[in-house]
């Protein structure tokens, strides 16, 4: 290895995989270069509650190059009805509008989509309930919350601090339904493989190895009788980090069509009801401060919806337990179960929508008190974390604060709603928020390192890029943590041949596998030496951070907005945002810009754009396409920045990185509504800020 160490941690690269993407080669689950294969067309329920009464094939069979079609009456026995998410054509009970209640194998795409809208089923409704309500009868407590932070926490007397303030805000906001909408739909292509009893996945997952161990014991298989393969992913934002049914309906259709691959493409209107999404919140805020803005209490209270089948309990106010210094602080989580779709993770779960509400209210504050927002933020800076009493490995929110109001100009800005104008006669205003999202290092991950027969060495590990850099940056860290060149460094991802890895989420990717692969690296020193020769090979793994225990890691992170409001019409324009983060190192500066400015694009989505309309008469989110779901276009994106500021943490993992790839959609939403309160003088508690509501 080379004597003189070059830093390839921090170093600007190009994308590994960008000449394959561009040029149309880097294969997507669809596109792999499959021999013959057959396509399978879903049918989707079309009652939110009901037992299927009868199915009627007859039509769709007779459809030429049909090859199978799958019901709850002649499907495959699976071996568990534990998560009944996956419980794929084992009954006639329709737990929610748009599940999976047949599907259809054929020869072609056409073929198996005509058979499919062939096919009569006839239900026994029941009366649905789609509609989250903070007085909903049925809403519990979930034992804990995503991922496994507990519901409630209460510390000191919230009502003295309440009833002592000087200024106080007792608010609520609301935010909707989203859907994670990646470019790439999910998508699985199926082989079952009947000499070699294997099963074949091409997928579009977050985690090779979580769909593996997920659908090996439903079919009755060992682990090792299953290969899922993604080397390239079109977007994930959560909705791929689990399975979802249609990898179990692939694999039930691959195993009634053994030796042919079956395409299963879902279409972008069925992801709304089969791959997650993120739950409707209900959030009250209420902050008291004495004059000087130290806050007395804090307490942020969320209701939200899950499924009546499976639980998802977003984390939302947990961002409120790490945020700031207050003398007393209470959190709530309250689920309503429904006959909804099933909600998972979506786009920094938690942090996102319990930072719009918290980050609002903390602006609401400032006003009441006559701050400054960014002074206000800074007075209320705890010195260790407010939960757990442990110091922070690092925390730079300050410092982000002030580098972004420097940068942003912010000294110049009236705190009070101006209505100054702006270009055209719009109304101007501008707004901050902080954003923070926790390092996480999951178990379980393992790297191998082999010395190949030209000196290079080739790093293994079951890891996915879903479109974030990691081919790029995860090479970055091999060849740091081999003190080699960057070209000497040969990744390989995406395959459950490889080492298993941990799911690409939760901002976890470098964290945990770069772990692993550091840990290799040490390895293969302490048993090669320095210049190991070619057929040298050593593995390694993610164990526990002892540092974990004594401080608490988390990511921050500042967000200034500029907005343009017409008085006339309502339209919002953003002409500027500039987001500031502390993040630990920065791998490779050009894909981490692009992780910040796409969850700030996100951010804007979330703010102005994207809402999800769940129709109570039928149980079915309606604008279920790019149509009429609206997420930001390049038109809406103006001057959009993200930096960073130098943070060396030395106790997140051996590389000094925290994870970037959620922290940039959080707060967003928050600054943008700041921004339109200071414009235009007017709050809006209910996301998306659409023009009809600001007239
Ligand atoms: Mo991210 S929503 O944890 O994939």
């Amino acid at each position: 290895m080379a004597t003189v160490q070059q830093r390839e941690i921090g170093t600007d690269r190009e994308r590994r995989d960008g000449p394959a993407k561009v040029t149309g080669t880097a294969p997507y689950a669809a596109e792999h270069p499959f021999t013959a294969p057959a396509h399978a067309h879903p049918v989707q329920a079309t009652v939110a509650r009901g037992t299927i009464t009868a199915i009627d094939t007859e039509a769709a069979s007779a459809v030429p190059g049909v090859l199978a079609i799958l019901t709850h009456e002649n499907a495959e026995r699976l071996a568990s009805d534990e998560d009944k998410e996956f419980w794929v054509l084992q009954s006639p009970e329709v737990f929610f509008r748009g599940q999976f209640v047949a599907v259809v194998v054929a020869d072609s795409a056409e073929a198996a989509r005509e058979a499919a809208e062939s096919i009569e089923v006839s239900y026994d409704a029941q009366d649905h309930d789609v509609v989250l309500r903070t007085d909903h009868p049925d809403l519990y407590a979930p034992e804990q919350v995503n991922p496994a932070y507990p519901t409630d926490t209460e510390d000191g007397d919230v009502e003295a601090g309440l009833a002592s303030a000087a200024a106080t805000v007792d608010a609520t906001y609301t935010t909707p339904a989203y859907h994670n909408n990646p470019m790439e739909p999910h998508t699985t292509v199926a082989r079952w493989d009947e000499a070699t009893r294997h099963l074949t996945l091409h997928d579009s997952t977050q985690s090779v190895h979580g769909v593996r161990e997920l659908i090996a014991p439903l079919f009755g298989l060992e682990v090792e009788q299953v290969s899922v393969i993604a080397p390239h992913i079109g977007g994930g934002f959560g909705s791929k980090g689990t399975p979802h049914a249609h990898d179990v309906l692939a694999s039930l259709a691959a195993r009634a069509t053994p030796g042919r691959d079956v395409k299963l493409p879902l279409t972008r209107q069925m992801l709304f009801s089969i791959a997650g999404y993120r739950t409707p919140t209900v959030q009250r805020l209420r902050l008291a401060a004495d004059a000087e803005g130290h806050l007395l209490a804090l307490v942020h209270d969320v209701w939200e919806q899950t499924s009546r089948i499976k639980e998802f309990a977003e984390q939302t106010a947990v961002v409120s337990r790490v945020m700031y210094a207050s003398r007393a602080r209470r959190t709530s989580h309250r689920l309503a179960p429904l006959d909804v779709p099933i909600p998972s993770w979506m786009r920094a779960p938690g942090e996102n929508p319990g930072m719009y509400a918290g980050e609002c209210a903390i602006d609401e504050l400032a006003i009441a008190l006559g701050m400054d927002p960014v002074e206000l933020r800074v007075r209320n800076e705890p010195t260790v974390d407010p939960q757990t009493g442990k110091p922070y490995s690092s925390r730079n929110l300050v410092a982000c604060l002030r580098l972004g109001a420097e940068r942003f100009g912010w000294a110049d800005r009236e705190h009070a709603p101006s209505r100054k104008r702006g270009p055209g006669g719009r109304l101007a205003g501008t707004g901050v928020a902080a954003s923070t999202y926790p390092v996480h290092r999951l178990p379980g991950s393992e790297a191998a390192i082999d010395v190949m027969p030209d000196g290079r060495y080739r790093v293994r590990i079951g890891a996915v890029d879903l479109g974030t850099g990691t081919w790029t940056a995860l090479a970055q860290v091999a060849a740091e943590a081999l003190a080699v060149p960057l070209e000497q460094v040969d990744l390989r991802i995406g395959d459950t041949s490889l080492p298993h890895a941990s799911v690409a989420g939760g901002s976890s990717g470098i964290t945990t596998w770069g772990t692993a692969i550091y840990d290799a690296a040490g390895n293969l020193r302490d048993r090669h030496g320095h210049r190991p020769d070619p057929g040298a090979s050593a593995t390694g793994g993610t164990g526990d951070n002892e540092a974990a225990e004594h401080y608490a890691m988390h990511a921050f992170g500042a967000q200034f907005v500029a907005v343009e409001v017409d008085p006339d019409t309502g339209e919002i324009t953003v002409p500027r945002a500039l987001g500031v983060f502390a993040a630990g190192r920065i791998v490779n500066p050009r894909t981490a810009r692009s992780q910040f400015l796409g969850g700030m694009t996100m951010g804007l989505s979330t703010a102005l754009w994207e809402q999800s309309t769940m129709d109570p008469v039928t149980g079915h989110y309606v604008n279920h396409d790019f149509a009429e779901y609206h997420i930001a276009t390049c038109a809406d994106i103006r001057d959009l920045e993200a930096e960073w500021i130098e943070e060396n943490d030395p106790h997140v993992n051996p590389m000094g990185t925290k994870g970037i790839g959620e922290i940039g959609i959080v707060g967003t939403a928050a600054a943008v509504a700041n921004a339109i309160h200071n414009a235009t003088g007017v709050r809006i508690r209910d996301l998306p800020i659409t023009p009809d509501k600001l007239l």
